[in-house]
């Protein structure tokens, strides 16, 4: 048991999905997964074990930012052995070549976030995915018949940033803007573990458009599949 996830020794799998919302990761349970069982309720921050293709999976929401993502990343890595995570979510894109519901897999993740300030000073740290993993996205996607992009993401501290620093990392073509995936790939560097982020451009920061919730369905369940099958391959 650790603080903010209440379940034994052994309820978590090795391998973990992570999308940012608790109610995703009861959707992925009981759309995707086979016999699965929540193991997590506290804070509603919902986690659920079950099969896929046969491999023991568990799938646990992390909340939104860095810092909450931090919380759930740190207790699975150090009091439940997770070995593989991979994070499932929403990015708003900002290059011109990324269309609505692309599906983006994040090589690296910049950050304007304050947390490598605090651990690394004045050095800077370079979070990135962990190529095996990236690698079978990146063939799973293509199994899939869905073609992802691979490249970097920035993962933001703020949603709401009217400096629109998003400029600045289109101008070094950066693909899209999230919240957490730069403290996954940190806190795997730092646990020796393996993590990726599978991301879905939910909205377009350069066009201003947007998907509609029955698109966000759609393109959500395809990149839950390339978690699903890298994260078990
Ligand atoms: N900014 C940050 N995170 C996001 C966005 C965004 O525009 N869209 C989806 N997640």
């Amino acid at each position: 048991m650790s603080i903010h996830i209440n379940a034994p020794e052994g309820a978590v799998a090795e391998s973990v999905l992570l999308p940012g919302d608790p109610l995703r990761a009861r959707f992925i349970a009981e759309n995707f997964l086979e016999d699965s069982e929540c193991y997590n309720e506290v804070r509603g921050m919902y986690g659920f074990t079950g099969i896929y293709k046969g491999c023991r999976v568990s799938v646990q929401g992390t909340g939104m930012g860095q810092p909450s993502l931090s919380i759930y990343a740190t207790e699975l890595f150090n009091d439940y052995n997770v070995q593989k995570a991979v994070r499932v979510g929403t990015c708003g894109a900002i290059q011109n070549d990324i269309q609505l519901r692309d599906v983006i897999i994040a090589s690296g993740a910049c950050s304007d976030s304050g947390l490598n300030t605090m651990r690394f000073g004045s050095m800077h740290f370079c979070p990135v995915a962990d190529y095996s993993l990236l690698s079978a996205a990146v063939s799973a996607a293509k199994n899939l018949g869905i073609n992802a992009k691979v490249g970097l993401c920035a993962s933001s501290d703020m949603f709401y940033d009217s400096r629109s620093t998003w400029q600045t990392w289109a101008e070094y073509g950066v693909l899209g803007v999230e919240m957490e995936a730069a403290e996954l790939y940190t806190l795997a560097a730092k646990f020796g573990r393996k993590a990726l982020a599978v991301l879905t451009a939910s909205d377009h920061i350069l066009l201003g458009t947007k998907t509609t919730a029955e698109e966000r369905q759609t393109s959500f369940s395809n990149m839950v599949r390339i978690g699903l099958d890298a994260v078990t391959a």
